[in-house]
């Protein structure tokens, strides 16, 4: 059985039209994954169709109706599971949710329009709210999508080389180290000479370095929670002399 995506959505046409032009079009239609998109205004009884309402409280614009969302959850036998409803208020979404779903069967993806959803909602229909970042979308079509494909892409045999994903960035907990092709020198800036040495360990050092290096300046948070540096570890940047972060860095 393939893995199934649902997405709930005032705007289905954005999230598929996506989801047919990306890699992940190709995945579907060799059967690695498949898309429903839901829209709660098919669950609206009123001749209007209305899926928002003002808030209670006051304050600015809308909030999405309780009742459209509940009752399609609820009418949809098969829906994905778990349900994530994605808001710039839910915990940080992570490499480590990625993999964690894409060793399940699917998810379904709430998206919000207007201010957000009637939390009795979100608080009924879902596992899990998430953020993709602390930035605020005008809704979150576009943060289902970056869900969608960080885990659709780990789905077996959507990926063709599958190693690639033990190296990319946050595999273990590090950012990646950067990558080079060829011209072998580019507007007076050469490749690093060890990545044309041919010398395996070399490189995987450098690399490993690099990685390090960069995860130290430029994400301290991500260095401290693997518990910083060791000793093997510091002398390795001393090694490649990235003891200190280069100026403008
Ligand atoms: N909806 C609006 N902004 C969002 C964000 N940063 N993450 C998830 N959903 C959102």
């Amino acid at each position: 059985m393939s893995f199934a995506v649902d997405v709930i959505t005032l705007f289905p046409e954005a999230v598929a039209d996506y989801a047919r032009t990306s890699i992940l079009g190709r995945a579907a239609a060799e059967g690695h994954w498949r898309l429903r998109t839901l829209d709660p205004r098919s669950w609206t009884a009123d001749v209007h169709r209305t899926v928002d309402d003002t808030p209670y409280g006051g304050g600015a614009g809308m909030v999405m109706r309780p009742e459209p969302i509940v009752d399609l959850v609820e009418s949809v036998p098969d829906l994905a599971r778990p349900v994530l409803a994605l808001t710039p208020a839910g915990r940080p979404f992570t490499q480590a949710d990625a993999r964690r779903l894409a060793a399940g069967t699917g998810l379904t993806l709430l998206c919000g329009r207007y201010e957000g959803i009637d939390q009795r909602a979100v608080d009924l229909v879902a596992n899990e709210e998430v953020s993709v970042g602390d930035f605020v979308l005008a809704g979150g079509e576009l943060a289902a999508l970056c869900v969608m494909e960080a885990v659709v892409r780990l789905v077996p045999g959507v990926l063709g080389n599958e190693d690639s994903l033990e190296e990319e960035s946050f595999g273990a907990g590090l950012l990646e180290y950067p990558h080079y092709t060829r011209p072998a020198t580019y507007r007076g800036r050469d490749v690093p000479a060890v990545l044309r040495s041919g010398d395996h360990a070399a490189i995987a050092a450098w690399r490993r370095a690099q990685s390090l290096a960069r995860t130290r300046d430029r994400r301290p948070d991500l260095l401290a929670r693997r518990g910083g540096l060791s000793a093997t570890e510091r002398e390795l940047l001393d090694r490649h002399r990235l003891d200190d972060p280069a100026p403008g860095e």
